[in-house]
């Protein structure tokens, strides 16, 4: 395969996915020192932005739409990249090294990354395509978002994950009147599992919401195309004038998947975030990247991942053999006055004990996920700055005395 393309120019590295992901590939190609051309292609029509805001500081109209941002509207050219916004692509030739747009344009990569972020999943159920019925991934979600949540306005919010919860967090703190509906026993139960989900069921309790568990939505009522409540199994209905659902996402493999990649839960990928494909690799949330510090693929759906795989894929792209992907995975979230960190990884149930440092009912604590006696996750809630040890107890794979990790007289540095 040549440098150059039809035209005799250098090919270029294509990333394909305008997000935090692929404005963060872009800033790291030009931090390593690359000087060639970079090509940021989005069907978005707003530059790379940031999603945490829109279910937080954008949605409760604290932080302004400027600050949402990855990068001021100059950065690109002043970095000399291409940011073709607006732009679908709609084909990926690894053969043949090129993308194909959706409007037949045709661009001939070097490298290629791809960064195609996820989709929110839909409800499958009659009268989920109504007016009023709102799925929040995109600025413009979250805008219509905000226009529903008035005070009185009834709010129902299908599905108890981080997207529920903040939606519900930001609908109340507008004033609005607001029923979670759960198919699970607990909110993040999967995550936290049940003794910290449980903190998060008082929380949202003590902020007026009525929870509702282990339900299932069977209808959206509406009236002239417009949502009027959800009917539930038991044959109940929900009044509401606005639904929201967060029932989780899909990583967004269509690419992929019809160029032939191998996918397996994402765009499989190696610790170098090399996909099956040469000279095409992927990051962020589409990414099911090999781990070497848990021996396995891991697919995180999370900010701090998607603002560091990049950097791991440029170094990877210009050819550093020792671009690894190790980092621990990080999240966070606000919701009222709670204010929280995670720095780990548990599977679902894959662990046999929490201890808790501090009084989980205060909302100031640090819990602990442990099995075997080794910390496999840690998480502050309304305490800072302890991140780091944390991520070092799980990094060294160390066993630790419980008593030790659960007294807060003991240093994380010294349990
Ligand atoms: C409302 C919300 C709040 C969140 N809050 C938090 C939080 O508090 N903490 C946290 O850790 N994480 C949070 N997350 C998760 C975090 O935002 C994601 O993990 C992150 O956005 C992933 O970035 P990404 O670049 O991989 O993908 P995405 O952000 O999904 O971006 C992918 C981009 O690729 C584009 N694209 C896809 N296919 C094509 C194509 N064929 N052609 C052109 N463009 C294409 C998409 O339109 C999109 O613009 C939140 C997510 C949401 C939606
Ligand atoms: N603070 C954060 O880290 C943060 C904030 C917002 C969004 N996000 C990311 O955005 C993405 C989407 O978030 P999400 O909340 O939609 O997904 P999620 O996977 O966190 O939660 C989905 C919830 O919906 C429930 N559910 C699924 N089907 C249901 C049904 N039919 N009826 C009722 N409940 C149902 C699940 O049991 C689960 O509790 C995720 O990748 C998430 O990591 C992260």
């Amino acid at each position: 395969m040549g440098t150059a393309d039809d035209s005799g120019r250098e090919r270029p590295i294509v990333i394909v996915g305008a997000s935090l992901g692929g404005a963060k590939a872009a800033e790291a190609l030009r931090e390593a020192g690359y000087e060639g051309r970079i090509v940021l292609i989005g069907d978005e029509h707003e530059r790379p932005y940031e999603r945490p805001p829109l279910s937080k500081g954008y949605l409760l109209g604290k932080t302004s739409r400027e600050k949402i941002y990855v990068h001021p509207p100059q950065w690109y050219g002043e970095h000399d990249v291409t940011l073709r916004l607006g732009t679908a692509v709609a084909a990926i030739d690894p053969a043949g090294h090129t993308v194909t747009l959706a409007d037949d344009g045709r661009i001939e990569y070097a490298k290629l990354l791809l960064t195609t972020g996820s989709l929110p999943r839909r409800l499958p159920v009659p009268g989920a395509d109504q007016e009023g019925v709102l799925y929040l991934r995109r600025v413009e979600d979250s805008d219509r978002i905000k226009d529903a949540l008035r005070p009185g306005a009834r709010v129902a919010v299908i599905g108890a994950g981080w997207i529920g919860l903040e939606t519900a967090a930001a609908a109340r703190t507008a004033g609005a009147e607001v029923t979670i509906l759960e198919a699970a026993e607990l909110p993040l139960l999967r995550v936290l599992g049940r003794e910290v989900a449980q903190v998060f069921a008082d929380l949202h309790r003590d902020h007026g919401v009525d929870l509702r568990f282990n339900v299932q939505v069977d209808e959206l009522t509406g009236e002239g195309g417009t949502v009027t409540g959800v009917r539930l199994g038991d044959g109940t209905t929900v009044p509401a004038d606005a639904v929201i659902v967060g029932i989780g996402i899909a990583p967004d493999i269509a690419l992929a998947k019809a160029a032939g990649l191998e996918i397996v839960n994402g765009i499989k990928t190696d610790e170098h975030l090399r996909t099956s494909a040469p000279d095409v690799y992927a990051a962020g949330d589409v990414a099911n990247a090999y781990h070497p510090l848990f021996g396995r693929h891991l697919r995180v759906e999370h900010w701090a991942n998607a603002v560091n795989q990049p950097q791991t894929a440029a170094r990877a792209m210009l050819g550093h053999p020792d671009a690894v992907y190790d980092r621990v995975p990080y999240f966070f979230t606000d919701q009222y006055d709670l204010g929280m960190e995670y720095v780990g990884y548990v599977e679902p149930g894959g662990y046999d004990r929490v201890v808790f440092r501090g009084d989980p009912a205060t909302r100031e604590f640090i819990a602990f996920w442990l099995s075997d006696g080794r910390v496999l996750a840690g998480m502050n809630v309304n305490i800072w700055d302890v991140t780091e040890p944390i991520r070092e107890l799980v990094r060294s794979g160390r066993k630790v005395d419980p008593a030790r990790l659960a007294d807060p007289g003991v240093p994380l540095g010294e349990v």
